[in-house]
């Protein structure tokens, strides 16, 4: 689903920029990846955040994906500076990956997930496109956070089936994405690193 006017405000900020970085540091401190991975990362609405991976993780390529075309053009935008070769960009959604099973070293998802209608579909997808190994490196809000009184009437989400912490750590266990680190804020979101495996 795409955002609307309050949240494209949140997150086309310095300030959500200023917050990216301190995740992908210490998702990076959390899971190092060698360089010369390749990566994707889903949702990544402005590209700030890409910008951010390519510097701190060195991948050889970076695929980056948005269901939002108006934001894909602002990512083309910020990325431009980036070496062609390395950065690829796609209009798409997450519960289709463009992607062969176990093709990707590496998937980043910041705050997407709770923005997807059939949000199950997109974790099976991201498990099947990972390499066995390969890292899941998430932050992912909770209803409580932006379905309470005040926010469901200034954010646009889907209202049904959304994930709580417990949800989510249930459907990352059945898809063999299994959580190595994380810091969560009850109730509110979680940042954390899950490692494809089938043990
Ligand atoms: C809250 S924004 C986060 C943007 C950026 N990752 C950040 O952290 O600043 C969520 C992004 O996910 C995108 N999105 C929503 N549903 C999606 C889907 N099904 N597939 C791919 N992207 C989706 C939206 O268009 C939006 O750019």
């Amino acid at each position: 689903m795409k955002l609307n006017w309050a949240e494209r405000w949140v997150v086309n900020n310095p300030l959500r920029v200023f917050q990216q970085r301190l995740e992908i540091r210490w998702l990076k401190r959390m899971m190092p990846l060698e360089p010369g991975a390749t990566i994707m990362e889903i949702g990544c609405g402005r590209g700030a955040g890409a910008k951010l991976i390519v510097q701190e993780f060195q991948p050889s390529l970076l695929h980056v994906l948005d269901l939002d075309i108006e934001m894909m053009l602002k990512a083309k935008n910020v990325l431009s500076t980036m070496p062609k070769e390395k950065v690829k960009l796609y209009v798409g959604d997450s519960i289709n990956l463009p992607f062969k099973a176990g093709t990707l070293d590496a998937i980043f998802g910041f705050g997407f997930l709770h923005h997807v209608p059939d949000w199950r579909r997109a974790l099976s997808e991201i498990a099947r496109v990972l390499k066995n190994g390969g890292i899941y490196y998430i932050e992912e809000l909770y209803p409580a956070l932006y379905q309470n009184v005040v926010t469901k009437h200034i954010l646009v989400h889907p209202d049904y089936d959304r994930f709580t912490s417990h949800d989510l750590r249930t459907m990352l266990h059945e898809m063999n994405l299994h959580l190595a680190s994380e810091v969560e804020l009850p109730k509110m979101g979680i940042l954390g690193v899950a490692i494809r495996s089938d043990h």
